[in-house]
């Protein structure tokens, strides 16, 4: 009965209570907010470590959807975020995150794609190497009412991939309102590891959200978070707000996304538990890795073990993003970056015993890279953001002007330099590439930047170096900055592959 009234509550309150922020946004001015957290109209989150049942709410655990004939229609809808609190969202098929979506290699990739949301729209499926046509670049999307066909062979290496919105100027919008989801490729080589599966397999798309005084998320970038991109207190599982998971004592396989416009993660557990990486964004690591810390940007992927057994039932244990600060001397920039505050991401409520004979793979399945040795050309990318923009080489993105062709087949060692203190997640379309090494900064290639990447996080003033080849098809692609906020200021290049 107290959820009823609540959750009428919310209903008559919850669209009235849209409109708040935005006055308060512009009330309040972004030099005034830059002056603290007292001049911040959002309330502190739930950090829910003492809290009773009450404060968290549980993860959802979406069914899977096969690669044939699926449907997507995209539409305003309103979206549970956790006790009945229904909040406006854009959502594909009315769930958010979008479906959670399982193929296999080898498999054909169709779907339709429906546009019923007041903007043009087309979906990218990060990560995979689609021909271009099929890749989502912002010059296919379609007008509303419109829709768009896919089609293609998924040849890629089983792995944690995803797909969002890319229509130019609204990346950050869409999929902040909802329309980005998990996509899971398997294959051979993964099965016979016999990883955790089924309901010890957790899809987790990580985010975070700017909420009103109801716990309302709300989008409302001006000032400040266009250049530091746009942060929120509040944290997001798969769509639920301060969630919860109820764990066995057995192992598990987290396959994370961080889903955020712009907050990067540091992902530890409240009491040092380490876990094993095995994968990132490419798939599986050349190795596994034992870590208690993990970086992960904006749209960077990692696959991570955590082993619960031994734990005792009634234990509770944090998956939180630990503090940290900026290399670069920007860690803090306006009143809406919370870049490096810590936040509490998940909680695993260890609800039952069991008998778990999961074995941790000590090694994993050789990864193909490309190799410097090979290397027969080197281009520059200088991620430079001032007065309000970005850049990359000086220029601003442009739907039809290409700004790098790059002959197919051949291994180049491409330099991205951060010429800001600002973080900037680097994204390339169609291929992965290989981390070679990194200066300036942070200074060093991390365990979790091992293996095949497609986005890498450059920290303030930091260079890195990585090995890339284009070897699934020609045509036109795109390199930009995963700050949703940057990409859709224009901080993204066409890169021709021919
Ligand atoms: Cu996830 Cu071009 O983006
Ligand atoms: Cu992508
Ligand atoms: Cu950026």
């Amino acid at each position: 009965m107290r959820r009823l009234s609540r959750r009428d509550f919310i209903r008559l309150t919850g669209r009235a209570g849209l409109v708040a922020p935005m006055a308060a946004s512009l009330s309040t001015s972004p030099l005034l907010a830059a002056c603290g957290s007292g001049a911040d109209p959002i309330p502190p989150p739930g950090n829910g470590a003492n809290g009773g049942a009450d404060s968290r709410f549980p993860l959802r655990l979406p069914e899977a959807v096969g690669a044939g004939d699926l449907r997507f229609v995209a539409a305003p809808t309103e979206w549970d975020i956790g006790g009945g609190l229904r909040t406006p969202v854009w959502a594909l098929n009315g769930e958010v995150p979008s479906p959670l979506i399982r193929v296999r290699r080898g498999e054909r990739f169709r779907a339709v794609m429906e546009n019923q949301v007041p903007h043009d729209l087309i979906l990218h499926w990060h990560g995979l190497a689609p021909p271009d046509d099929m890749d989502g670049h912002p010059r296919f999307a379609v007008p509303p009412g419109g829709s768009y066909h896919y089609d293609f062979p998924v040849e890629d290496r089983a792995g944690t991939y995803w797909y969002h919105s890319h229509t130019h100027h609204h990346t950050g919008e869409h999929t902040y309102r909802g329309i980005a989801g998990l996509l899971l490729v398997t294959d051979d080589e993964e099965d016979a590891l016999g990883l955790p599966s089924g309901p010890r397999e957790i899809p987790l798309i990580l985010q975070d959200r700017r909420v009103d005084a109801q716990g309302v998320p709300f989008f409302q970038p001006f000032g400040p978070a266009l250049m530091a991109g746009y942060m929120g207190t509040q944290a997001m599982g798969n769509g639920v707000r301060d969630p919860y998971l109820e764990v066995d004592t057995a192992l598990y396989r987290f396959r994370i996304l961080n889903g955020s416009n712009a907050r990067i993660f540091r992902l530890g557990f409240s009491d040092g538990t380490p876990f094993h990486l095995i994968g990132n964004d490419g798939g599986l690591l050349p190795a596994p890795e034992v870590l208690t810390a993990v970086d992960v940007a904006p749209a960077e992927r990692v696959d991570l073990l955590v082993d619960l057994r031994g734990r005792d039932v009634g234990e509770q244990l944090m998956l939180r993003s630990l503090p940290f600060s900026l290399s670069g001397g920007m860690g803090f920039m306006g009143g809406q970056n919370l870049q490096g505050d810590p936040l509490a991401l998940l909680e695993l409520r260890v609800a039952r015993a069991v008998d778990d004979g999961a074995s941790i793979p000590t090694s994993l399945p050789p990864v193909a890279l490309p190799d410097p040795a090979d290397a027969v050309r080197e281009r520059t990318f200088r991620f430079d953001s001032r007065q309000m923009n970005h850049f990359i080489n000086g220029r601003n993105f442009e739907m039809e002007r290409v700004d790098e062709r790059v002959p197919f087949g051949e291994t180049e060692i491409w330099s991205f330099v951060n010429e800001s203190g600002l973080p900037h997640p680097v994204h390339l379309h169609a291929t992965h590439f290989r981390v070679l090494s990194r200066s300036g900064g942070r200074g060093r290639v991390f365990p979790w930047e091992a293996g095949r990447k497609d986005t890498v996080l450059l920290q303030g003033f930091e260079t890195v170096r990585v090995a890339v080849r284009f070897t699934a098809h020609r045509g036109l692609y795109l390199l930009h900055c995963h700050n949703l906020e940057h990409e859709d200021l224009g901080m993204m290049a066409n890169i021709l592959v021919e």
